[in-house]
């Protein structure tokens, strides 16, 4: 029987190459949203918790002094690398490990970003207790992820079509949860951005190479979705939305 997390680096290695040229992940409002949101000065050292092919470690690079690119999928790794050498980017290193046992030593990092990764994630308070210890006083974490609906049938369906198309799927944490985490974590924390992505259907189960029986499944419950649930995912023939948030949190130890 596989773990979780070997169950995510199966699924995402053999799919990397898709993430380095899929729009979502290569463009997106976010990724100038999250650059503006870290009011850079140009030195900070930056880690890139759950890189996958390195678009959010590519957009930080040429606004900082260094970033890390941390992923644990071996074939992820592969995809940074490349895009580092096209974009000329000699600030950009890869780092195998996992988010939430990071292999770095405490106050490293003034910026932690992550983007599209944390639903991954089955302990995410554990990842931002890691954060707090490998970021300097004062350092700040910018994450960005499809959030879960307040609306238990919403985020019923939402996880269930999430977990249909990828079965290493965890979980979209609501905003609520998430800022929860950040400030059990020692954070305080904000909503920084909202945004709301579309994804074709097509596209979007080809990209993780989601079975047949499973996008069966998921048109299944597209159809038979509630009209509350149809019109907060958006769905149609087409696809799907899903509501997106960047949280910015704030780190700052007690009695510093
Ligand atoms: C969709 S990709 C990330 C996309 C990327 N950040 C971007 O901006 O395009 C999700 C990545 O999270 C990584 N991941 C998930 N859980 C992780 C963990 N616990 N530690 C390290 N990487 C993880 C997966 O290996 C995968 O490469």
């Amino acid at each position: 029987m596989t773990d979780l997390k070997s169950s995510v680096q199966q699924q995402f290695d053999r799919v990397a190459a898709n993430y380095r040229t899929s729009a979502v992940h290569a463009l997106g409002v976010d990724l100038a949203q999250m650059v503006a949101l870290a009011d850079l000065r140009g030195d900070e050292q930056v880690l890139d918790a759950g890189c996958g092919a390195g678009h959010t470690a590519a957009a930080f690079a040429p606004h900082v002094a260094g970033v890390v690119a941390v992923d644990f999928t071996e074939g992820m790794l592969r995809q940074v690398e490349l895009l580092a050498a096209e974009r000329g980017l000699a600030n950009l290193t890869t780092q195998r490990a996992d988010v939430e046992q990071l292999p770095f030593g405490d106050a490293e990092f003034d910026l932690v970003v992550s983007r599209y990764s944390a639903h991954h994630w089955p302990h995410p308070a554990q990842a931002l207790s890691e954060f707090c210890r490998v970021l300097k006083p004062g350092g700040q974490v910018i994450l960005s992820d499809v959030v879960g609906f307040n609306d238990p049938t919403a985020d019923t369906y939402l996880n269930a079509i999430e977990l249909l198309r990828d079965p290493s799927h965890v979980r979209d944490y609501t905003e609520a949860e998430w800022l929860g985490f950040f400030a059990d974590a020692g954070f305080s924390a904000e909503i920084g951005f909202r945004f709301r992505i579309q994804l074709e259907f097509e596209n979007w189960t080809q990209r993780m190479a989601t079975s047949q029986v499973n996008c069966a499944a998921i048109r299944s419950l597209y159809a038979s979705a509630p009209a509350e649930v149809k019109a907060a995912m958006g769905i149609s023939e087409a696809g799907h939305e899903f509501a997106c948030g960047v949280i910015c949190g704030q780190f700052s130890p007690v009695g510093a």
